[in-house]
């Protein structure tokens, strides 16, 4: 069967340049930032991609475009068939809209303070018309804060009058309204209570598990996704190094940045290795490392990597960009 959710060779370029002007003035060049470059990868229904990278490797420029709210520069997402890109018609293109919901990391950012959580679980009901009429209408934000694990009363409240917890359970209320396929989530419980994190997290999988939900989660903390996905990418740079099966990724992590990432928390890989800290810093990515970009801070690094961009290739049941590992040095 064909994957719910295909990113085809996704690329996004910022122009972060100075206005105009004072780049006359100066004799500066345009300035370009590639956040994102050539990222493909599949979700099947009902499946749980987890997207994990340090920060500023691009997982939300991702994100932002798997949810259509900025435009490729290169590549494509094609949902259930459709591309994105090349639904011109809006008939076509609100279906779409409708099946693609997004949780963002922060909920108090995300929701309006000026909104009753009532108005915010209705907003996507009213936009897509799913009711007719304010009974039916307070019915299903009623079903839907229930869903969530609130109280259908707590209707009437503002966002300031819920902990960060049940904020962000609104959050997911107003995703699941409109009764989507798919949902995108941007580190959904990084900004809360380590002792709440579980609970939103196993929310998550039981509204999956009960209305056949596929996710992109996106996270920073291994132990989330770890929890989560049933297969993971891992992105440095704006590109992916490695996508495997969450089982596989923890066990025998392939990728050496993978596996500087799951050797600094050793009690979720459980392979019995000692901690060792992330070494080096993330490059710049105005100005990336030529070759693989990892290469500097690569154990591993041999002449080629400083001169040949890593293609991602297959190795078993994952692909992994890296050229020590397709010579057999690793
Ligand atoms: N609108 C924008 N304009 C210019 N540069 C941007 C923009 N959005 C993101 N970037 C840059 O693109 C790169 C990737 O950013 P992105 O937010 O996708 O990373 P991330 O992996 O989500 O990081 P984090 O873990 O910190 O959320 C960064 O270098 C960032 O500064
Ligand atoms: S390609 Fe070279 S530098 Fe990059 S991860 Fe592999 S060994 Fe390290
Ligand atoms: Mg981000």
């Amino acid at each position: 069967m064909r994957a719910l959710v295909e990113v085809e060779g996704l690329g996004r370029v910022f122009d972060i340049s100075r206005p105009w002007l004072s780049r006359a003035l100066s004799g500066e060049p345009r300035r370009l930032l590639v956040a994102a470059e050539n990222v493909s990868f599949a979700i099947g229904r009902q499946e749980t991609f987890g997207l994990v990278g340090e920060s500023g490797s691009g997982k939300s420029t991702v994100a932002k475009m798997a949810v259509g709210l900025i435009p490729p520069s290169a590549g494509q997402v094609i949902i259930d068939g459709v591309s994105m890109t090349d639904s011109a018609r809006s008939s076509t293109r609100d279906k779409l809209r409708r099946k693609i919901q997004m949780v963002f990391q922060d909920p108090y950012a995300s929701l309006n303070p000026r909104w009753r959580a009532g108005d915010i679980v209705a907003e996507p009901l009213r936009a897509f018309g799913l009711v007719s009429g304010n009974a039916e209408l307070r019915g299903r934000v009623g079903d839907l804060l229930e869903l969530v694990g609130l109280d259908a009363d707590d209707d009437h409240k503002y966002p300031h009058e819920f902990s960060g917890g049940q904020r962000q359970r609104i959050a997911i209320a107003r995703a699941l309204a409109p009764q989507p396929e798919f949902i995108v989530c941007d580190e959904p419980t990084s900004a809360l209570d380590v002792s709440v994190q579980a609970q939103i997290l196993n929310l998550m999988r039981d509204l999956q598990d009960r209305f056949g939900l596929t996710y992109l989660l996106i996270s920073h903390n291994l132990a989330v996704v770890r929890h989560m996905a049933t297969r993971i990418g891992v992105m440095y740079l704006g590109r992916l190094v490695e996508v495997a099966p969450a089982k596989a990724l923890f066990r025998h992590p392939l990728h050496p940045y993978t596996r500087m990432l799951l050797d600094a928390v050793p009690d979720i890989s459980m392979s019995g290795r000692k901690k060792k800290q992330v070494v080096g810093e993330i490059p710049n990515p105005i100005n990336p490392p030529k070759g693989c970009a990892f290469h500097p801070r690569c154990p591993f690094a041999f002449d080629r990597c400083r001169v040949e961009r890593p293609r991602l290739l297959p190795f078993g049941d994952a692909s992994v960009a890296c050229h020590a590992l397709e010579e057999g040095r690793l």
